[in-house]
Formats: structure tokens, C-alpha cells, sequence
């Protein structure tokens, strides 16, 4: 299996046991539900899992790595700070574990590393591959049923029986469908940001304002 930019050593077991060194028991059970969502989303809309996976399985790679220090790896490879990724370091974990993996295991593709880079904020522009790592993260086992079920109702998406909460048929779900269950998940963490009196982070906004008026069109 090769894909341009992922060098033949990268394969999915490796990406598995390089972020199981890296993080907690927990935060490795999230990271394998986020794989197990991301690639029944990408089978079921036909595209091809490989990147959407390994994207997956990499995206939390550095959340565990403390505000401070993210701020100076993204510093010292050369990013250009926004005020709100200075203030709250801990939205550079994305962008900082695409930068990691890009240096420390020479994946320079471009899919995976903007899906691993833009699985918290999104991004404008975000390809397929993206747009599903995001909301693979967002409907991973773990996460509460009252923030998943707009997500999945969005999607089309069908519930399997007798199987977890998170695993679902996307037979019918579109490109447009993933754009509206990003918008919904935004909302949603948004809406709990406000009520807990949290700051809501703009670049979230921004997506959500790109992707409604992509939706309006259709
Ligand atoms: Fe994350
Ligand atoms: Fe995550």
C-alpha cells in the first residue's frame, strides 16, 4: 500500500505503535475509536481509508504534550502564532503533530498532514480526507450521545444494532452531508463553550461561516 508522500516504513501498525509510546491508555482507547469511525466513514463514501486512517491514528499524537512546550515546537519550526494560539496553546496540538510527523517520520503528504493539522479547528478548504479525521474525532465512542446524535442525524448515518454507539452505515452519506455535520459539531461545542462562560475560538467560527455558505449554494 503506498501513497505519494508516506514512506514504505508507514504503515498503519507502525503509525499505531509510534502514538502508543507517546500517550496514555486512555487517550490511545480514544485514538483507536477515532480509526474505527474514520474508516467506516471512508469505506462506506468510497474513498480510500489508508490516508484517512493513518491521519487518525496520528491526529492526538501530541495532545499530551503540555501548552508551553507546543508553543515553542511551533515556534521553532518556523509557524507564525496567531494571538488566540499564544494565549490557548493547546489548539497548536494538531498543527504541531503534523509538524512532528512530517520530521520525525517523513510524511509529506499533504492530505494527511492538513487532516491531522485541522482535526480540532477544521480548516477552509479541508479535502474529503479531512473533513471525515474531523468528524471521526467527534463521533468516537466516547463522546457523549447528546453531541453525537445531531452529528450522525446529519450524516444520514445508521446505527448498526447491537453493536457501539459510534459504529454506523454511511452508505448514504454525501460530501454536502459532511460539510453540515461539521458545521453541527461546531455549534455544538461552541453552544457548551458559551454556557461554561469559555472563550469560543474564531477560527471555529470561520470554518462554520465558510461551510454554511458552501451549503447555501447547494
Ligand atoms: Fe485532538
Ligand atoms: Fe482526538
Amino acid at each position: 500500500m503506498s501513497i505519494p508522500g508516506i514512506p514504505s516504513n508507514v504503515t498503519l501498525k507502525f503509525a499505531e505503535s509510534w502514538v502508543q509510546e507517546r500517550v496514555s491508555k486512555k487517550r490511545f482507547e480514544h485514538i483507536e475509536g477515532v480509526v474505527v469511525v474514520g474508516r467506516e466513514i471512508a469505506l462506506a463514501m468510497g474513498e480510500d481509508p489508508f490516508a484517512v486512517e493513518l491521519a487518525c491514528w496520528l491526529h492526538d499524537s501530541c495532545k499530551e504534550i503540555k501548552a508551553k512546550e507546543l508553543i515553542e515546537i511551533a515556534l521553532s519550526h518556523g509557524m507564525v502564532l496567531t494571538p488566540d494560539e499564544e494565549e490557548y496553546g493547546q489548539i497548536l496540538h494538531g498543527p504541531v503533530a503534523a509538524l512532528t510527523v512530517h520530521k520525525e517520520l517523513r510524511i509529506t503528504n499533504k492530505e494527511v498532514l492538513s487532516a491531522i493539522a485541522e482535526h480540532t479547528l477544521g480548516g477552509i478548504g479541508m479535502s474529503i480526507t479531512s473533513k471525515i479525521v474531523y468528524l471521526a474525532d467527534k463521533l468516537e465512542d466516547s463522546r457523549p450521545d447528546e453531541f453525537t446524535e445531531p452529528i450522525f442525524e446529519e450524516l444520514n448515518a445508521i446505527p448498526f444494532k447491537g453493536t457501539p454507539n459510534a459504529w454506523h452505515d454511511y452508505s448514504n452519506t454525501t460530501e454536502a452531508d459532511l460539510d453540515a455535520a461539521i458545521v453541527v459539531a461546531i455549534s455544538l461545542i461552541a453552544r457548551n463553550l458559551l454556557k461554561k462562560g469559555k472563550p469560543v475560538q474564531p477560527k471555529a467560527m470561520l470554518v462554520r461561516n465558510h461551510l454554511l455558505k458552501g451549503l447555501k449554494k447547494d
